[in-house]
């Protein structure tokens, strides 16, 4: 808390020196009703979760793991954008805590260059068409040494301490992620969705103008990543010049 500027995030925080995972807990208190802005925190998560159910390699001190509690008053179809906003504040943040440039791949990893150091895993929960709550989930590879990565991903995983060469207190990190992603949320939900802040992600962006591959739950596209529309959605040229909109993958750059 030491520190903290922010007026709404970690206003209320949940520290556990090992936990499963930070979203199942911040799910748990949010459905208990636990107050927009509750940051849950561990120091390592035993069953860190990524996307597509896939593990998020989360060891004892070395990075953040944590989990934002969030209410915004939308419709449940302006929910995946708040991933989006989430990418645009950790860019930032990584930024300007390494002094290198952090770039956002669609929808949700911060690299560095081509490696990852950062993973966001949005969860929703609805009433009718409406946002119930949201648990943003942020994983960060603070001090995690190179040779500690798991072996499958020693060659697409980076840390901020190998990028700046340095380490970094992870207080920090919390801090500069929070207080930079407080004033977009606010705009977020003012502007009643991603609006503006398109303009921002794409400042930040790696993605748009590259070559892809994207795996979908309707198949495999190849093409070129053109644009993201106001919704947040990822619209690319196939090979036979057709543009497809993409709501949800994982693309890899070819
Ligand atoms: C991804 O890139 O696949 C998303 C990774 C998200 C990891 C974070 S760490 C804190 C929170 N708790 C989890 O179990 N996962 C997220």
């Amino acid at each position: 808390r030491d520190g903290l500027t922010t007026t709404l995030f970690g206003q209320s925080i949940v520290f556990r020196p090992t936990i499963d995972s930070t979203n199942n807990l911040a799910q748990e208190l949010a459905n208990n009703g636990a107050l927009e802005g509750t940051l849950v925190i561990a120091d390592e998560q035993e069953q860190g979760r990524g996307r597509r159910g896939r593990n998020w390699y989360s060891p004892p001190r070395s990075g953040v793991w944590m989990s934002l509690i969030l209410r915004p008053q939308l419709p449940l179809a302006h929910a995946p954008q708040i991933t989006l906003v989430t990418a645009i504040a950790l860019a930032k943040a990584l930024t300007r805590l390494t002094g290198e440039r952090a770039g956002i791949k669609w929808p949700n990893d911060i690299l560095f260059g081509k490696k990852k150091c950062c993973g966001i895993l949005t969860e929703m929960s609805a009433e009718f068409d409406q946002i119930h709550h949201l648990v943003v989930g942020i994983g960060i590879n603070v001090n995690v040494a190179q040779a500690d990565f798991p072996k499958e991903i020693q060659d697409i995983a980076t840390s901020l301490r190998a990028v700046k060469g340095a380490t970094l207190p992870r207080a920090k990190v919390v801090q500069t992620v929070l207080e930079e992603l407080e004033p977009l949320y606010r705009q977020y939900v003012e502007n009643g969705g991603f609006g503006t802040l398109r303009e921002d992600w794409k400042q930040m962006n790696i993605t748009l103008g590259k070559e892809i591959v994207a795996h979908t739950a309707q198949g495999t596209i190849r093409g070129r990543a053109l644009d993201i529309d106001e919704f947040g959605v990822l619209l690319v040229e196939d090979q036979s010049g057709e543009q497809k909109k993409i709501y949800s993958a994982d693309i890899m750059f070819t």
